[in-house]
């Protein structure tokens, strides 16, 4: 996130570096930095994993995930030629004590052909169960033993609840500094997420507004087509409130309900996003009911193509609880926020692919217009749209052209297409960010166990009685109707389902 500070020379250590993670996401956010010129001159990546596989297969293994996932497309072959040779495959067990010392030499000749001690950052793209044991051995060999230098780099699910997320943080803060510790969701190196702050706090026009005075409403969506795909075991275990609510959408709201920090510094922006989430009011479980509900999509039609219910899907209990869609009211209980409801759902198998926040502001205090001519007036609505329509919209009320007073909502619109730059991946900023120790979109451990906490109670809630209406949304819907008659009691209606 800081402007144009030059990487000094670096050492990624992979885990879990023959990953699906790997293969879709940080080798393509390597590549294109490097080709956009932000790697370091001197840097090396060594991937970790316990498959045999030689430094060439493991290359041709990453050229095939950049072929299908980089935003590049089929890399230039000399440029590929160029950058593999930083690439090498190192075959390990996590727990083996020479495979430790094996990486203790590696590291320190890239040290020693440098004529530099590299900064070191450990990428840990494992499951949960491997991290006690991989941070255990990297600061038993001193690996990272530099907090200025070394960083760890942890992928989500930051635990499975709030007990296990703080005994992980403690694991952590044993073997390293808080300041070495990034706690990635990917949802805050988005774009679209970033700009927030800038809409925010870099104009005058709208802060004044940004309050229970002229805000109605906040409605915070992320909507998926696809289905669990591959990883039903894993979201067996997991469901739509630890996958994407604990995470990527509180996270989200942190960013529209923040004070204003006093400065771009990563612990000040830390420290207000942790204010909103302590401040978001914790449900008791008895209540559950009228703030959250739960789906479960069953089988129906996505583009035209049938697809089969969550039960049927490989790796899920045919009789599973889990929920593949989620929507919460919460409150924020400040004085900025008092009384105005923070809507979040997500799902998979929705209609359609969209994540947006709708800002919906109060209507006019006392219309000057007749009822004939405000018809069509609606309160105004600020749209901030994240993917994959990226944009922002302001709907306003304007006199429709023509000899009548008649009103006409019309939209401000600021499109990203119409930026000459390409977008760049949010693993590709928050990548660079790590490398140049720049904590400010990663996650605290404050913010983590407080995220937790305000999804506790609808857990338990949820785990203690089973859902008898699932599944209760066909795939290619847009979620199940008590979400609707959840903030239809207050008046309102999810936006996009109208696009309204
Ligand atoms: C991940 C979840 O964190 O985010 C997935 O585990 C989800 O279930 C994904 O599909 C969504 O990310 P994006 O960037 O495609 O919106």
């Amino acid at each position: 996130m800081k402007a144009g500070r030059k990487v000094t020379p670096t050492v990624i250590v992979i885990y879990g570096g023959t990953g699906d993670l790997t293969k879709r996401k940080l080798i393509p956010a390597f590549y294109n930095l490097y080709i956009d010129g932000w790697m370091p001159d001197k840097f090396a990546i060594i991937g970790l994993g316990r498959s045999g596989l030689s430094d060439d297969e493991y290359k041709e293994h990453l050229h095939n995930g950049l072929v299908e996932f980089s935003r590049n497309g089929t890399p230039a072959s000399e440029r590929w030629e160029q950058f593999n040779k930083a690439i090498s495959y190192f075959q390990s067990d996590i727990n083996d004590p020479a495979a430790y010392e094996q990486l203790v030499s590696k590291l320190e000749a890239f040290d020693k052909q440098w004529g530099v001690r590299a900064n070191r950052l450990f990428y840990l793209s494992i499951a949960p169960q491997f991290i006690e044991a991989a941070t255990m051995n990297i600061s038993k060999y001193k690996l990272a033993k530099d907090p200025a230098l070394d960083r760890i780099v942890i992928e989500k699910p930051f635990g499975y609840n709030k007990q296990t997320a703080v005994e992980l943080n403690q694991l952590l803060v044993r073997t390293f500094q808080e300041e070495q510790i990034y706690r990635i969701d990917h949802y805050l190196g988005k774009e679209t997420v970033q700009n927030i702050l800038a809409f925010r706090f870099a104009n005058a026009l709208f802060e004044p507004l940004w309050n229970r005075n002229y805000i109605d409403y906040i409605q915070i969506t992320v909507a998926e087509q696809v289905g669990v795909e591959d990883r039903g075991s894993y979201y067996e275990h997991s469901g739509a409130l630890r996958d994407m609510i604990q995470n990527h959408l509180l996270q989200v709201l942190c960013m529209i309900a923040m004070e204003p920090p006093i400065s771009f510094e990563a612990e000040e922006i830390r420290n207000r996003k942790v204010d909103v989430m302590r401040a978001i009011r914790r449900l008791r479980q008895e209540e559950v009911h009228k703030y959250a509900v739960r789906g479960q999509y069953g089988s129906g039609w996505i583009g035209g193509k049938k697809v089969p219910g969550y039960r049927e899907e490989h790796g899920v209990d045919p009789h599973s609880n889990t929920e593949t869609y989620a929507a919460v009211q919460l409150y924020i209980d400040n004085w900025r926020w008092q009384g105005v409801p923070f809507y979040v759902r997500t799902g998979k198998r929705m209609q359609e692919k969209t994540s947006s926040i709708t800002i919906q502001f109060r209507p006019v205090p006392h219309s000057t217009f007749s009822q004939s001519q405000a018809g069509n007036l609606m309160p105004n609505r600020l749209t901030i749209n994240i993917q994959p329509q990226m944009d922002i919209r302001l709907r306003f009320t304007t006199k429709k052209t023509g000899l009548d007073m008649s009103l006409n909502p019309a939209e401000m619109v600021f499109n990203y297409d119409k930026c000459s730059t390409q977008t760049p991946e949010a693993y590709e900023t928050l990548l660079l960010d790590a490398m140049r120790g720049d904590a400010t979109l990663f996650m605290r451990s404050d913010q983590v166990e407080e995220a937790w906490d305000v999804i506790t109670p609808i857990l338990e809630a949820w785990e203690s009685r089973d859902s008898l209406d699932f599944p209760n949304y066909a795939s290619g819907a847009w979620g199940p109707e008590s979400a609707e008659a959840l903030i239809a009691r207050q008046g309102h209606i999810w936006a996009l389902n109208l696009h309204t």
